[in-house]
């Protein structure tokens, strides 16, 4: 079901994305599919729905998209769905996107709960998403410290409170680095095909009076070239062992320009982003989405009929080219896997 208007969501309030409203028992996205355009609520209440929400990126962002996941199991739950029918649930779910490891880490996190009620799953999806939203205070925190005053700071696709519980990834150290005082303004690549650094970074920075300039994906190295950029912060969806990361296609090419112009290239993540038994980036699963999504723009073919197009959601930047990964448990620099490794015993 579709729902127009805000849940109560008015400018400057704390944006958060997916919420629970336990008197529909029901999961409420914000839908990213049409924004900025429309602020349009949807809410859904079965794992199918969300699912279909996931793939079709009314929610998106690696974190979101776990707690979303989350809560999808716990409507279930509260509809009497037995573990074995929510064990199956949890896979489609997974099934959904492949490439951001918060998906299965949430939904393997609520299955050691399946057999304990729905109230107990219930309170496990709000943990999920209280404490993403924390992770992210935290990393913004960190983060901020790297970010010099008057720093203009570039970023690829939607790391933000979009993408997240809320606050945001990348984008959080953006904004604790604002609301600390710093004079920074954020350079936001559009983001092709699904420009979500033109439509939604640009959104919710603009929403919360944070200095936003779009470019195109290919404006970058001239900018770099010319001394418009400070440092690039970008977060993740998959995090190998050795530090490898798998994010928005088109990252990589940012990092190597990054490297070539001697500039930070930092990436904010959660430890739920962090999978440790997934040893190089080589493993990491990557999603190919439909060769139309590329194709078209905002419904119109943009190339001849017949012309066929590839879609590469993600790609990986080798830990080479990583200056730091800002975690809610700590900033780690090279040698990468050693560091993670060191933090994970934390
Ligand atoms: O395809 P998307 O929009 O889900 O891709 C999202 C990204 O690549 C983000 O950078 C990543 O999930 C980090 S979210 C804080």
């Amino acid at each position: 079901m579709t729902v127009r208007g805000s849940p109560g969501l008015t400018a400057r309030e704390p944006l958060r994305p997916v919420l629970y409203d336990e008197s529909s028992d029901a999961v409420r996205l914000l839908d990213q599919r049409l924004l900025p355009a429309e602020e349009t609520w949807l809410a859904l209440r079965d794992a199918d729905g969300v699912a279909d929400a996931i793939r079709t990126l009314a929610v998106r962002g690696a974190p979101a998209i776990g707690v979303a996941a989350a809560y999808a199991l716990a409507c279930e739950a509260r509809r009497g769905a037995s573990p074995a029918a929510l064990e199956a649930a949890g896979g489609r779910l997974v099934r959904a996107r492949p490439t951001a490891v918060n998906l299965a880490w949430a939904v393997n996190r609520m299955a050691k709960r399946f057999g304990d009620g729905a109230a107990a799953l219930l309170r496990e999806a709000h943990a999920i998403r209280d404490e993403d939203e924390a992770a992210c205070r935290r990393m913004g925190a960190l983060g901020a410290e790297l970010v010099p005053d008057k720093a203009r700071i570039l970023t690829h696709c939607n790391a933000g409170a979009l993408a997240t519980a809320g606050y945001g990834t990348a984008l959080g150290v953006v904004r604790a680095a604002f609301e600390a005082g710093k004079d920074v303004t954020v350079f936001a690549d559009e983001t092709r095909p699904f420009l979500q650094g033109a439509r939604l970074t640009a959104w919710e920075l603009h929403r919360d009076g944070i200095p936003v300039t779009v470019l195109t994906d290919g404006m970058a190295g001239w900018l770099m070239q010319r001394g418009e950029i400070a440092c690039v912060v970008v977060g993740a969806d998959r995090i190998a062992a050795n530090g490898d990361v798998a994010n928005k296609i088109g990252t990589y090419g940012l990092a190597v320009l990054a490297s070539h112009h001697g500039l930070p290239f930092y990436v904010a993540a959660p430890w739920s982003t962090i999978d440790l038994a997934t040893p190089s980036g080589d493993s990491i699963p990557i999603e190919e989405r439909e060769s139309d999504e590329v194709l078209t723009v905002a419904g119109m073919r943009i190339a001849p009929v017949g012309v066929s197009a590839r879609y590469p959601a993600f790609d990986v930047t080798p830990a080479a080219l990583v200056t730091a990964i800002i975690t809610e448990r700590g900033v780690v620099r090279a040698p990468l896997g050693e560091a993670l490794q060191r933090l994970a015993g934390s």
